[in-house]
């Protein structure tokens, strides 16, 4: 049977990664964080003494990408999403970066029975056969709420309204972007996380993604 593909996409802090990661796991789905590719680009970009916004330095860091070499511990800070969301808009680094999400959902790793793949483009462009698509989102004040909120857990400091400044050019820069800029695909069903803690959140995409299969 052709393995099962759950897409799902939304802004940054709307409480994606955690819920596609408890979906994953819930349906013993493989998971892909695909956001870890463009934040372990645009870091490689600058550790190379490039620039993020070039062109070619951001495809040759995407081209020589390693994904079995990528720490996440140290791709979550906001330099990261910065530098992320900047090698994002530039076209040939989202087609160097597509086969290896492609391969994921096609073939998942250690016998999984699909895939649970995480990011902005998954359902519109990544995977657009996949059954189930969600596209999870909050208000911007809430997602920079919680993103402090983060942040003060791993103890480092966060200013809310720095954040939120932050947040909304990011949102801007991945909206506005002309290839596979931040919308729900055609058949997504939205999910609002705003007023949902994680298990309402989990519930609310288990009952759409139930309804799909
Ligand atoms: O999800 P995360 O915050 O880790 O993503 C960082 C940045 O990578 C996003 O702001 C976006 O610009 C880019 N991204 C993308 N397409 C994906 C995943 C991430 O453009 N599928």
């Amino acid at each position: 049977p052709r393995p099962l593909t759950i897409a799902v996409d939304g802004p940054a802090a709307a409480g994606k990664g955690t819920l596609a990661r408890t979906l994953a796991d819930r349906l013993g789905l493989a998971y892909l964080d695909t956001g870890l590719l463009y934040r372990a680009t645009g870091m490689a970009v600058r550790a190379a003494g490039g620039d993020p916004d070039n062109p070619g330095d951001a495809e040759a860091a995407a081209r020589a990408l390693d994904p079995t070499a990528i720490e996440p511990d140290a791709l979550r800070g906001e330099d990261a999403g910065d530098a992320a969301s900047r090698v994002a808009a530039i076209p040939a680094v989202r087609a160097a970066l597509l086969d290896q999400q492609r391969a994921f959902a096609r073939q998942p790793p250690a016998g999984a029975r699909g895939a649970v793949l995480d990011g902005r483009d998954i359902g519109s462009v990544v995977c657009p056969d996949a059954p189930v698509k969600l596209f999870v989102t909050a208000s911007v004040e809430t997602r920079a709420k919680r993103r402090v909120l983060e942040l003060r857990q791993r103890g480092q400091e966060g200013i809310e309204s720095r954040v939120l400044q932050d947040m909304k050019a990011r949102d801007a820069r991945d909206s506005a972007r002309g290839v596979a800029p931040l919308v729900p695909a055609d058949d997504a069903v939205v999910l609002d996380t705003s007023d949902l803690d994680r298990d309402g959140a989990l519930f609310g995409a288990l009952a759409l993604a139930g309804a799909r299969l």
